[in-house]
C-alpha cells in the first residue's frame, strides 16, 4: 500500500519540513526502500518545529512492510518515543545507546538514514560538536549504504547561514559521488 496518501494527511502540519518529508517517501516508495535508521528519535508531538519523524517513518514501514531502528542516547526520548508510536511498533526498534557507537555495530543493510540527533544549538563550540557528531554517523553508517540508499539530513539552512547539522556531512557526500536532490532545511542525498 502506497503511504503517500496516508503522508499526505500530515502535509499541511508539518512546516517547513512538508515538502522534503514528501520528497523522501516518494523517494523511499521508487527505490523500495524497506530499512530506515535513525538517528534522534521522537518524544515530543510538535509536527512543525520538531517533524516526529518515528511517528512518519514508523507508518511507512507499516504500510511498506519495512522497518526502523530509531536510536536516541536518552533513555527518557526512548520512551516517550515508544509512547507515541505504538501502532507501529511491530515495525521498530527503539535503541537506547549513543548513534555512533549503535552505527558502527549495525549489521544489516541500510536503505534509508536520516541524521538528527545532537542539537545545533547555543555558542559555536557547541554547533561544532553537532557537525562533527553527525560526521561521525555519516562515517559509521557508510560501509552499510548502498547506491540507491537515501540519506536525509535535518536541520540545515538554519539562521547563521551555514548548513546547519549538515554542514560537514554534505559536503563530504558531495566530495564522494552524491548529490542533493533537495534544498532547504532538510537535505536529501542520493548516489549520482
Ligand atoms: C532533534 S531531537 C530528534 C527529533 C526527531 N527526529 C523528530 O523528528 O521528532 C534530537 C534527539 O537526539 C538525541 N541525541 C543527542 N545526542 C545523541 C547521541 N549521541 N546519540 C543518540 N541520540 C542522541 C537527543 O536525546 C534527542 O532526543
Amino acid at each position: 500500500m502506497s503511504y503517500i496518501k496516508l503522508f499526505m494527511e500530515k502535509y499541511d502540519s508539518l512546516g517547513i519540513r512538508k515538502d522534503t518529508f514528501k520528497k523522501f517517501f516518494e523517494l523511499c516508495e521508487e527505490r523500495k526502500v524497506k530499512k530506515i535508521v535513525e538517528t534522534g528519535t521522537t518524544s515530543i508531538i510538535d509536527w512543525a518545529r520538531a517533524g516526529c519523524s518515528t511517528i512518519l517513518f514508523g507508518e511507512y514501514c507499516m504500510c511498506n512492510n519495512g522497518h526502523l531502528w530509531t536510536i536516541d542516547n536518552s533513555p527518557s526520548a526512548i520512551s516517550e518515543s515508544k509512547s507515541h508510536t505504538v501502532i507501529y511498533s511491530n515495525n521498530i526498534t527503539y535503541v537506547n545507546a549513543d548513534s555512533i557507537n549503535v552505527l558502527l555495530g549495525f549489521k544489516d543493510k541500510i536503505d534509508a538514514l536520516y541524521l538528527d540527533s545532537v542539537d545545533y544549538l547555543g555558542d559555536e563550540a557547541h554547533k561544532e560538536i553537532s557537525r562533527q557528531h553527525h560526521m561521525k554517523e555519516l562515517q559509521s553508517a557508510y560501509n552499510k549504504l548502498h547506491d540507491q540508499s537515501v540519506i536525509m539530513v535535518d536541520d540545515c539552512q538554519v539562521p547563521d547561514g551555514t548548513m546547519g547539522k549538515g554542514e560537514l556531512v554534505i559536503k563530504w557526500l558531495k566530495e564522494n559521488g552524491w548529490e542533493d536532490v533537495t534544498s532547504g532545511y532538510q537535505i536529501i542525498m542520493v548516489k549520482i
